[in-house]
């Protein structure tokens, strides 16, 4: 076994990588709500915009939709490379759907707007899921109402989903970005986990990676809880230290010395 905490804990993977099954991913009722509103919102073809901090599950979230949403009804295409212009950001549509991209910014707008109108035919509702949707350029920002327009915009033919950083949410309420943002009809955010949740999260990854002692001292985990104020991400990151260090020590129990050791020096790897 590569790495000798594993062995230690009896662990038969590493409990907090993040590579979960879409399928296997926690869902606490908040982030079950939010897939449940997004599953409404693309039931009624209607277009998103979901925020969070870094960390906080919003990518899972998405994957957690794509395995709910029935799969015949629904093309989703997912895109994270925001930080494009708008040419290059449609040639990069195109090639997600599967289109070969066009040269000029006019077909290539054509083809994806062809692309949907073809789906809707076929009675199969495509969906852009745009991730890092705050880095969007401002000229892609400025187009986007455009690709929902179908039918002299009478017709929903197509749902965005546009997810990001709290500030995209400041940026779209900007008065420039009015048109895309009043097509947004579904406005959701993920929130940071509260302390029960970081407790139950942590339970759950040991669980499903083999262990079902409890692990973590409970004032252990109120320090994981404040130093990550309820981000997954650097969870993820301190837990999986912090039960490094434990077994170092040849300790059973993940203890608060050892957490605010590790949180420690995670804050001066972090301000260095
Ligand atoms: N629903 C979930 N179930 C299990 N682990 C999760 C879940 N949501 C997030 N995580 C963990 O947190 C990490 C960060 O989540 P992610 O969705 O990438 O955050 P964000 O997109 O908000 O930055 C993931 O790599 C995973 O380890
Ligand atoms: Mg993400």
């Amino acid at each position: 076994m590569s790495q000798p905490y594993l062995a230690h804990f009896a662990l038969k993977e590493s409990p907090f990588s993040k590579e979960i099954p879409d399928g296997e991913l926690w869902l606490p009722s908040s982030k079950q709500d939010v897939v449940e509103t997004l599953i409404t919102a693309l039931d009624e073809h209607a277009s998103v915009v979901l925020v969070g901090e870094p960390g906080v599950g919003k990518t899972c979230v998405l994957r957690a939709l794509r395995h709910r949403i029935p799969a015949a009804g629904f093309r989703l295409t997912y895109c994270h490379n925001a930080t494009l212009g708008r040419r290059d950001f449609y040639r990069q549509l195109c090639h997600a759907v599967g289109l070969s991209p066009a040269a000029t910014a006019g077909s290539l707008f054509y083809a994806l707007s062809r692309h949907v109108e073809e789906r809707a035919a076929e009675r199969v509702h495509p969906v852009f899921l745009l991730d890092e949707a705050h880095l969007l350029h401002q000229d892609t920002l400025d187009h986007l109402h455009i690709l929902l327009n179908y039918a002299w915009d009478s017709r929903a033919l197509l749902s965005l989903i546009l997810v990001g950083l709290p500030e995209l949410r400041e940026r779209l309420s900007l008065r420039r970005n009015r048109s895309l943002h009043s097509r947004l009809h579904h406005r959701l955010e993920v929130a940071a986990l509260t302390p029960e949740d970081t407790t139950e999260y942590l339970r759950m990854r040991m669980e499903r990676a083999g262990c079902t002692r409890e692990v973590f001292a409970s004032d252990s985990i109120v320090l994981l809880h404040e130093a990550t104020t309820g981000a997954m991400r650097d969870l993820d990151r301190l837990a999986a230290a912090a039960l490094r260090e434990t077994a170092r020590k040849k300790r059973k129990l993940v203890e608060r010395d050892v957490v605010s050791r590790v949180i420690e020096a995670d804050t001066r790897e972090r301000d260095r």
